[in-house]
């Protein structure tokens, strides 16, 4: 079956306080969307979707030549206001229903081939696939007046990235339902499957390293990790 990449880049990167769309934030001379593309450009995905925001196209197209470096995307296309906003157009804009399709954010370019491929593998039986890690820290419910609640049991908890994988079918009746109720809650794909879907989703693990680049600081931490691949790949 055909195996589709929806890279969300449509956001507007509030939380790194900069003029520019975090995406487009150059590290180490390049801006960071190119490097998740490239990881899915050498993927085993046969066809990527490219999300980006209101008046982007024409950089994406022009500037950072996309179309022509990665000859994977066949589409650019404007995504929306929010997350599911953008990932639901995206949706549409596939005919072919028998395929399955992974979201994944553009600000994640410490994606690996490995993750990707074991992904695809999971979904063949599962319909329904996101990577995640147990979560490190103890987590607590805080009540409004700022005093503890209760402590989360650790063992069950665990942190959510993408990619997050899907049968085309199952995710798209669910993000119909979704918008039909105008659901304004939702924060990940694996969530209107919870809500609105007719199978459950299993959890793979990922890697710590699959950072979202969200604030400055994790500017810093991608930098880390691209010096630490080449020096591995001097060594
Ligand atoms: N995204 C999108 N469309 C939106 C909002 C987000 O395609 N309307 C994308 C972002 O570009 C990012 C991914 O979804 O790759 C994860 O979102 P997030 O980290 O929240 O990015 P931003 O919304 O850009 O950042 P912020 O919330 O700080 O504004
Ligand atoms: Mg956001």
């Amino acid at each position: 079956m055909k195996k589709i990449a929806i890279i969300l880049a449509a956001g507007k990167g509030s939380r790194m306080k900069q003029n520019t769309p975090k995406q487009y934030i150059c590290v180490e001379g390049t801006p960071i969307i190119l490097y998740t593309l490239k990881t899915f450009q050498e993927s085993i995905v046969d066809e990527i979707i490219l999300v980006v925001g209101e008046g982007e196209v024409a950089y994406c197209e022009q500037e950072l030549q996309i179309p022509q470096k990665y000859s994977k995307v066949t589409q650019i296309i404007v995504g929306g206001k929010e997350r599911y906003d953008s990932v639901y157009n995206a949706l549409s804009m596939i005919k072919d229903k028998q395929c399955y399709v992974m979201i994944h954010d553009g600000a994640r370019p410490l994606v690996s081939q490995e993750i990707i491929s074991k992904s695809f593998a999971e979904v063949a039986t599962n319909n329904s696939v996101v990577v995640g890690v147990p979560v490190k820290d103890t987590i607590k419910e805080v009540e409004a007046d700022m005093y503890i609640g209760k402590t989360i049991p650790r063992e069950q908890l665990w942190q959510i990235q993408t990619p997050q994988t899907f049968f085309y079918i199952l995710l798209k009746e669910a993000y119909e339902k979704m918008m039909e109720q105008k659901d304004n809650t939702i924060t990940d794909d694996a969530m209107v499957m919870e809500k609105y879907g007719v199978t459950k989703t299993k959890i793979i693990e990922g890697d710590y390293k699959n950072i979202k680049i969200t604030t400055p600081e994790d500017l810093i931490i991608f930098q880390a990790y691209l010096q630490m691949q080449h020096n591995d790949s001097i060594l």
